[in-house]
C-alpha cells in the first residue's frame, strides 16, 4: 500500500509541476504533461524476484489525473528491448485516433530508444478509466489508472466522498508472460495461468510469502469512500466483495449509472466501476477482508486463487491489528445467474443519446474454434488441435504495418481487405451442438462504415469448444447495451424488448455465456477502431477485428494527418 500510494502522490506531484495553460478559447483549459519511461525494474512478489517491465519503475504504473475538458500529453520513451505501445482504455479519442495506441492498428510500436507523444483531449467523460500496454501480453505489468474529475462548475451526482481510492486488480506471474504466450501460440494449447491476483500490485495474505504484501484500506467511521475499481487482469473476470459492507455502484466505464447496492460486484478485464463505500458509524472491533476471485465459464484451466486486502478502521491508542478478520462471501466461481442479474441492474443515470433508429445491423458470432496442428508439431489443444478464436469465424491476423496509416494514405493493398462479413458465414444453432467443422479462417479483414452510421451490433456467443463469457471492448466509442439474452438471438422477437430509454453506456461488455448482447452506437469518430475480447488469451487466438469509420464532411468530421513523431514499422 505504502509503495502504491507514494507512487500516486509522486505522480500527482509530477503532474502539478508540468501543468500548463492553453490560451485557446474563452475558457482556458489545462494541459496535463506526463513522462512515461518504459524501463525494467526488479520486483519481488510471492518470494520471487523478476525483472518487470514498468513505467518509471512503478508497479502498478502512475495515475493519469485530469479534468473533463483537459488536454493530456504523455511522452512515452522506450528504454527496453521489447516494442511497446500504450492504450488509453475508454478515452473516446475524438478525431485523435493516432493517439489510441493499439500496436499495428493505430500506430507502429515504439521501438527501443524511440519516443512518441500521445496527445488527446478528454471530451464528455468523467470518472475512472485506465491505461495499459497494447502489444502482446505486456499489459501484465504495464497498467495504471486514469482519473478524470468532473468540470470545475459541475459536481458528483452523489454526496462528495470523504476520500477516493483506486483499486486495481491485476495478475502476477512468476514466469515471463511473453514466454508464456509465445509457447502457447506455438503448441496450440491454453497458456499457463497466473500465480496470483493482485490489488494495487499486492497479492495479500492467502498467498505464500505475501502477508507483508497486503493492500490495506484504512478508514474512519461514518464516512463515505469512493473506490475507483479497475480490472486490469489479463484473463479473468472477477467477483469482488468486502465483508459486512455494501457497495453502491455509481459509475461504470466513466459514465454515471443509476445508483444501486450490491455486496458483490462483477468486473471484467477492461471495465472500471466506481462504488461508494459507507463505513459503519461506530468503529467495529473487527477487520474486514476484501476478496477478489474469478468468475469462470470456460472449460480450460484457470487461476482459481483469491486475492485479499484488508479494510481496517482507525482506532486511537489500540492495536486494531489484533481484531479478528471477517471473511466476505462470494458467489460460486461459475455463478452465471449472478452475472446476468448484476448486468441487468445497470442503467444510465440520465437518458443517453441512444440511436432510436438504425442504419446498419450486424450479427457477429464470438467464440473459440479448433484448428489443425502445424505439420511436424505436437499440439496441446483438444485432441491434438490448436485453439483459435474468432468473430464471424475470422481469426484476425495482425498486420505488420499500422492499419490506420494504411487507411489514411490509401495504401490498404496487401495490409487489409474490406470483406469482414456482416453476418456469420453459415448459420447453426450457435449455443447448441457445435458443427463438425470448427476451423477458423485467418485473415486481416475490416468493416468499413460511413461517418455517423447508426450501428446495431449483436454479439452472439457460440458453444464451439464450450459456451463462455467474453468481455468485448470497442475502441473509440461508447456503446449502449440495449438488450441481452440467453440462447440464440432472435431478430424478429428480441428487438421489441430493447431498452432504448436508459440503457447502460460502456466501452466493454460481457457477452453472456451461451447468450447474446445487443449494442447500439453512432459511428461519429473517423479512424480505425479495434474491437476485441479483453481476455488476452482469446485476443492472441484471433478474437479481434477492426472498424474503419470514414471521414464525414469537412475538417470537423475528418481525421487530421498523423503527428510527425508517429513511430514507423
Ligand atoms: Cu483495454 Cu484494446 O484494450
Amino acid at each position: 500500500m505504502a509503495a502504491t500510494l507514494n507512487g500516486l502522490v509522486l505522480s500527482v506531484l509530477v503532474f502539478v509541476l508540468f501543468l500548463t495553460h492553453s490560451a485557446s478559447g474563452k475558457h482556458s483549459r489545462l494541459i496535463r504533461h506526463y513522462k512515461f519511461d518504459i524501463k525494467l525494474k526488479n520486483v519481488t512478489r510471492l518470494c520471487h524476484t523478476k525483472s518487470l517491465i514498468t513505467v518509471n519503475g512503478q508497479f502498478p504504473g502512475p495515475a493519469i489525473v485530469a479534468r473533463e475538458g483537459d488536454r493530456v500529453i504523455v511522452k512515452v520513451t522506450n528504454h527496453i528491448s521489447n516494442n511497446v505501445s500504450i492504450h488509453w482504455h475508454g478515452i473516446r479519442q475524438l478525431r485523435s485516433g493516432w493517439a489510441d495506441g493499439p500496436a499495428y492498428i493505430t500506430q507502429c510500436p515504439i521501438q527501443n530508444g524511440q519516443s512518441y507523444k500521445y496527445k488527446f483531449t478528454i471530451t464528455g467523460q468523467r470518472g475512472t478509466l485506465w491505461w495499459h500496454a497494447h502489444i502482446s501480453w505486456l499489459r501484465s505489468s504495464l497498467y495504471g489508472p486514469i482519473i478524470i474529475y468532473h468540470k470545475k462548475n459541475a459536481s458528483y451526482p452523489f454526496p462528495k466522498p470523504h476520500k477516493e481510492v483506486p483499486i486495481i486488480f491485476g495478475e502476477w506471474w512468476n514466469a515471463d508472460t511473453e514466454t508464456v504466450i509465445n509457447q502457447a501460440m506455438k503448441n496450440g494449447g491454453g497458456p499457463n495461468v497466473s500465480d496470483a491476483y493482485t490489488i494495487n500490485g499486492l497479492p495479500g495474505p492467502l498467498y505464500n510469502c505475501s502477508t507483508k504484501d497486503t493492500f490495506k484500506l484504512k478508514v474512519i467511521p461514518g464516512k463515505t469512500y469512493l473506490l475507483r475499481i479497475i480490472n486490469a487482469a489479463l484473463n479473468d473476470e472477477l467477483f469482488f466483495s468486502i465483508a459486512n459492507h455494501t457497495m453502491t455502484i455509481v459509475e461504470t466505464d466513466a459514465v454515471y449509472v443509476k445508483p444501486f447496492q450490491s455486496n458483490t460486484i462483477l468486473i471484467s478485464p477492461g471495465q472500471t466501476t466506481n462504488v461508494l463505500l459507507t463505513t459503519k458509524s461506530q468503529p467495529p472491533k473487527a477487520r474486514f477482508l476484501m476478496y477478489a476471485r474469478p468468475y469462470v465459464t470456460g472449460g480450460g484451466t484457470f487461476d482459481n486463487s483469491t486475492v485479499a486486502g484488508i479494510l481496517e478502521y482507525a482506532f486511537p491508542n489500540t492495536t486494531a491489528g489484533k481484531f479478528p478478520l471477517i471473511k466476505p462471501v462470494l458467489p460460486a466461481l461459475n455463478d452465471t445467474s449472478f452475472a446476468t442479474n448484476f448486468s441487468k441492474k445497470m442503467r444510465s443515470l440520465t437518458p443517453p443519446p441512444v440511436p432510436q433508429t438504425v442504419d446498419k445491423r450486424f450479427l457477429f458470432t464470438i467464440g473459440l474454434g479448433l484448428n489443425p496442428c502445424t505439420p511436424g508439431q505436437t499440439c496441446q489443444g483438444p485432441n491434438g488441435t490448436m485453439f483459435g478464436a474468432s468473430i464471424n469465424n475470422i481469426s484476425f491476423v495482425m498486420p505488420t504495418t499500422a492499419l490506420l496509416q494504411a487507411h489514411f494514405f490509401g495504401r490498404s493493398k496487401g495490409v487489409y481487405n474490406r470483406t469482414f462479413p456482416d453476418n456469420p458465414p453459415f448459420l447453426f444453432n450457435f449455443t447448441g451442438t457445435p458443427p463438425n467443422n470448427t476451423r477458423t479462417l485467418f485473415d486481416t479483414r475490416v468493416k468499413t462504415i460511413p461517418f455517423n452510421t447508426r450501428v446495431e451490433l449483436v454479439l452472439q456467443d457460440t458453444s464451439i469448444v464450450g459456451p463462455e463469457s467474453h468481455p468485448l471492448h470497442l475502441h473509440g466509442f461508447n456503446f449502449f447495451i440495449v438488450g441481452q439474452g440467453v440462447g440464440n438471438y432472435n431478430a424478429s422477437s428480441d428487438p421489441s424488448k430493447f431498452n432504448l430509454v436508459d440503457p447502460p453506456e460502456r466501452n466493454t461488455v460481457g457477452v453472456p455465456s451461451g447468450g447474446w448482447v445487443a449494442l447500439r452506437f453512432k459511428a461519429d469518430n473517423p479512424g480505425v477502431w479495434f474491437m476485441h475480447c479483453h481476455l488476452e488469451a482469446h485476443t492472441s487466438w484471433g478474437l479481434k477485428m477492426a472498424w474503419v469509420v470514414l471521414n464525414g464532411n469537412g475538417k470537423s468530421q475528418s481525421l487530421p494527418p498523423p503527428p510527425k513523431d508517429l513511430p514507423s514499422c
